[in-house]
């Protein structure tokens, strides 16, 4: 039996139950049966308020209702940059898997990718009735005030929205979803926009050819709502006390650049996912051959490549847009996921393991049922 159809026959019997204890209760009390009978009412009330509690949780899943995604028109190939820079294809491609990279044009600016990446949910939010009551942005290269959760708010009319932007670098789109899903379980809000945008090509110094040739600028957004039936599993996100050096942004000539301990930053990463990973796995008793697909933020494919094995998890399940879209920082996951579902590689009822790594450093894991 597929999930989704074992938990609408779980809802089905619970409501069922319900109703019967439901109208137990009302004969009862119409039976005035003296204090033992009003003992017994008591007890069932009890069981029906247990049970109505129970159905109101399996109703706070943070399910992902539409996604959307946005890259900018100019593209900048393996081959543009040797024109640049001391490098060649060949090396960026053996020791990367990127081949081409989008780059925001002077129409851009960070605020305009996380707009324009939004109206199809905008529209699907209205369409469905619902009042968007959340606006999280992840991101760590806009310095904008206010702030880019704000500037969307303002831009399609969404009143009232608790929203603000969050840095955690390459893993803040899971930084995001963590603080969505309290959104939804503890304010029972129906209805969240999380947004990952970033525009790394403002923070590269073009000239330093071990940094320049990673990255790449987008944007991806998800319009999360609650749900009986699918959602997010399990969510765990953390950072380290000793990992700041490695990988930041200076400022150097009046601007804000980014330098990297390459090799270290590596061997931190594939490590770090895998605790990431294995313990979120462990934790929440799920098996790791349950997982159909890992959503991964998109940096370096022998960084993948390590993990995968760590994990004993086949490479074909991983989703890929790297070679297109290079490193875009926190919007690298919700790129890939609107990539892979728009091809039909990911499909409704899928498990999904998301998986990022960044500056900080930060991680963050999520097991999500599409
Ligand atoms: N083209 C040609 N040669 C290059 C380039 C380039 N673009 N960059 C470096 N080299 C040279 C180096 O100068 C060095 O030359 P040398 O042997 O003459 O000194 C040689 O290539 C090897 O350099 P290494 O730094 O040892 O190369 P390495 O195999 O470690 O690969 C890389 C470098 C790709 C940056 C790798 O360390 C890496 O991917 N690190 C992870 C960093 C990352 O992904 N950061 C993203 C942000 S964090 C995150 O998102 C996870």
């Amino acid at each position: 039996m597929s999930f989704s159809l074992k938990m609408m026959n779980n809802n089905k019997s619970q409501s069922n139950r319900i109703q019967s204890v439901k109208m137990e209760s009302a004969k009862m009390k119409s039976a005035n049966t003296g204090y033992y009978g009003q003992k017994l009412y008591r007890k069932h009330l009890h069981l029906y308020i247990n049970e109505k509690s129970q159905r109101n949780n399996m109703k706070q899943k943070t399910s992902i209702l539409a996604l959307a995604s946005y890259l900018p028109d100019k593209k900048i190939t393996n081959q543009d940059l040797e024109k640049i820079l001391d490098t060649s294809n060949e090396w960026i491609v053996k020791r990367t898997g990127i081949a081409n990279r989008h780059i925001m044009t002077d129409q851009d600016t960070v605020t305009s990718m996380a707009i324009s990446n939004c109206a199809p949910l905008i529209e699907i939010a209205a369409k469905e009735k619902r009042a968007i009551t959340s606006v999280i942005v992840a991101t760590s290269t806009s310095l904008t005030m206010p702030s880019i959760a704000c500037q969307v708010c303002n831009h399609y009319d969404i009143d009232n929205a608790f929203a603000f932007d969050v840095n955690a670098a390459c893993s803040g789109f899971i930084y995001a979803l963590n603080l969505a899903n309290d959104r939804i379980k503890n304010h029972q809000e129906d209805c969240i926009l999380v947004i990952g945008v970033d525009a790394m090509s403002q923070i590269i110094d073009w000239k330093d050819r071990s940094t320049a040739v990673l990255f790449g600028d987008g944007s991806g957004a998800v319009l999360l709502n609650r749900s009986d039936r699918s959602g997010l599993v399990a969510i765990k996100c953390g950072s380290s006390a000793n990992g700041s050096e490695m990988l930041k942004t200076e400022s150097k000539n009046g601007q804000s650049q980014l330098t990297m301990q390459g090799k270290e930053v590596f061997k931190y990463a594939v490590e770090k996912l895998f605790q990431a990973a294995s313990n979120l796995l462990s934790e929440h008793h799920i098996d790791v051959e349950s997982i159909d697909w890992i959503v991964p933020h998109q940096a370096n494919i022998r960084i993948l490549q390590q993990l995968m094995k760590k994990l004993c998890i086949p490479e074909h399940k991983l989703i890929l847009t790297l070679k297109n879209h290079a490193n875009t920082s926190a919007a690298s996951i919700p790129l890939a996921l609107d990539s892979a579902t728009k091809s039909g590689k990911i499909k409704r009822g899928d498990r999904l393991l998301f998986l990022a790594f960044g500056a900080g450093f930060t991680w963050g894991a999520a097991i999500l049922d599409y």
